[in-house]
């Protein structure tokens, strides 16, 4: 411990003694830059010495430069004045693997236009946090710890909170699905889903299928885990499954490659917002059915369904078999700051994914499940979903408008959600994007959504936290400038 090595004599002034003690010690590296030092009162009644002398130390320090003081703070060590020699830098670069290096390289947050707060920005498809049931969630929360909170402050299970569970398995036998033999897991949101169950069940070089354009995250982990991707068309009629039918084929019988897995998102598909049709959900079931390959199906934004009546998940078709793996999430449907998300799917499935969660994470809060089961226990969800589904239909319905009316098209998709696709004849959204900016007006160009080239002549809008009167005036700017550079 630092001063307990100081022998004090008595030839020389204490106050020099203990100056020259404290520059020795950082000097040697021993006390870190700007750490704190002890008060003088304190470090006198450890050294048995008088305050003064302590305080004379200190001034000297200080008058050196060696040390300074903050008021109401205390005495803090400054190195910037010694002669310290301790300069390390490892090369951290040349350590990094390739999951990182392609992470890195795809992080778009990174290379985002500068926000500036006079932006129309309709870059987010966040939920808007005006609309978020705070007095409601501090009940649950009051509730929770009052009647387990030494329960769910300490350690709890990989798997999850056993009542949310439980609440999850027959929520999703509401939705049609038989959850005989399957089980689930709570995860930190889509993402930690996704990238569990694909970290676990595939190896580098695997074929893996997905909507062309899709979720960047998702492309991001398919990249970084070194899947190949097999992007099929989303074009103005949804799905194209003449290519997919045709990849297929290729794949199987010109290349003898097995895919193991499909990503499809059928409701309110991100970028797209499309929604699959009954009827091409049969059809994709059945076909990846007919080839072996395991759907994963992502049910992030199914429950705002509110320009057509409810239309049933494809793990609603998977019966008792083990085909298909639902990954849902709170993150649009509630607050996507709680991370909370789950997979569905076979029981032997969930096992492995539950020993993986334990050994990268442990698991998600428990407290944070607790609160969250609480408040769909109480009713509270239903409320909200009803709500938010009238405000954010009205605002897409308005924004559909808005597009049809300024912004010149070759088409445009989304039924619902929190966004609408569209794609230019012929314009570089890019070039788009840098007119707009210009103006005020920022938005997610497509080609991030695309697993190849394509997609540089699209756009995405995301509308849920921006005012009638800002999309309005926002869209305007957008079609006045494709005009200008048409
Ligand atoms: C297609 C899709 N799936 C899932 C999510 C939700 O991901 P998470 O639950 O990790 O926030 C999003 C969010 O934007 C999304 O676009």
């Amino acid at each position: 411990m630092l001063f307990s090595d100081l022998k004090l004599n008595d030839k020389e002034p204490i106050y020099i003694q203990i100056k020259n003690y404290i520059d020795i010690m950082i000097n040697k590296g021993l006390i870190p830059n700007n750490s704190k030092l002890p008060s003088t009162r304190e470090l006198s009644q450890f050294l048995n010495v008088s305050r003064n002398s302590i305080i004379s130390a200190y001034e000297e320090l200080k008058a050196d430069g060696t040390i300074y003081s903050v008021s109401g703070k205390g005495t803090f060590v400054n190195h910037k004045n010694t002669t310290l020699n301790n300069s390390w830098n490892i090369d951290f670069e040349s350590f990094e693997n390739e999951y990182s290096k392609i992470a890195n390289e795809m992080d778009i947050v990174k290379s985002e236009i500068p926000w500036r707060s006079d932006l129309i920005s309709f870059k987010s498809i966040s939920p808007n946090g005006d609309l978020f049931d705070i007095d409601e969630l501090k009940k649950s929360f009051l509730n929770r710890i009052a009647l387990e909170g030494h329960k769910i402050l300490n350690y709890g299970y990989a798997q999850g909170y056993k009542p949310l569970i439980d609440y999850l398995l027959s929520y999703m036998n509401t939705k049609g699905v038989d959850t005989t033999n399957k089980d689930i897991l709570i995860t930190n949101g889509f993402t930690e889903g996704l990238d569990l169950l694909l970290s676990s069940f595939t190896e580098k070089g695997d074929y893996i299928i997905c909507e062309n354009p899709t979720h960047n995250t998702a492309i991001k982990i398919f990249k970084s885990l070194g899947l190949n991707i097999v992007g099929i068309d989303i074009n103005k009629d949804g799905l194209d499954f003449k290519m997919l039918e045709e990849k297929l084929d290729s794949l199987k019988n010109e290349k003898n490659i097995k895919i193991k897995f499909a990503y499809i998102t059928p409701s309110y598909h991100n970028p797209t917002g499309t929604v699959m049709s009954p009827e091409d959900r049969y059809k994709f079931y059945n076909l990846m059915k007919k080839h072996n390959i395991a759907i994963i199906e992502d049910g992030f934004n199914e429950e705002l369904l509110y320009s057509s009546s409810h239309i049933f998940p494809i793990a609603s078709l998977d019966n008792l078999n083990n085909g298909v793996i639902y990954i849902g999430s709170f993150s649009k449907i509630l607050f996507p700051g709680l991370r909370i998300g789950w997979i569905l799917c076979d029981k032997k499935v969930i096992s492995r994914l539950e020993s993986v969660k334990r050994c990268k994470s442990i698991h998600v809060s428990f407290l944070d499940q607790a609160i969250l089961y609480d408040y769909l226990s109480n009713g509270a969800f239903d409320k909200y979903v009803k709500k938010i589904k009238k405000f954010y239909g009205d605002k897409f319905n308005f924004t559909y408008d808005c597009v049809k009316k300024y912004i010149p098209n070759d088409y445009v998709l989304g039924e619902g959600g929190l966004h609408i696709f569209i794609k230019l004849k012929n314009i570089d959204s890019r070039k788009l994007l840098n007119k707009c900016y210009e103006k005020g007006v920022i938005f997610m160009p497509g080609d991030i959504f695309y697993t190849d080239d394509k997609g540089k002549d699209t756009l995405r809008l995301g509308i849920s936290r921006l005012s009638l009167e800002d999309i309005e005036k926002g869209i305007k700017i957008i079609g006045d400038s494709i005009k200008e550079l048409s």
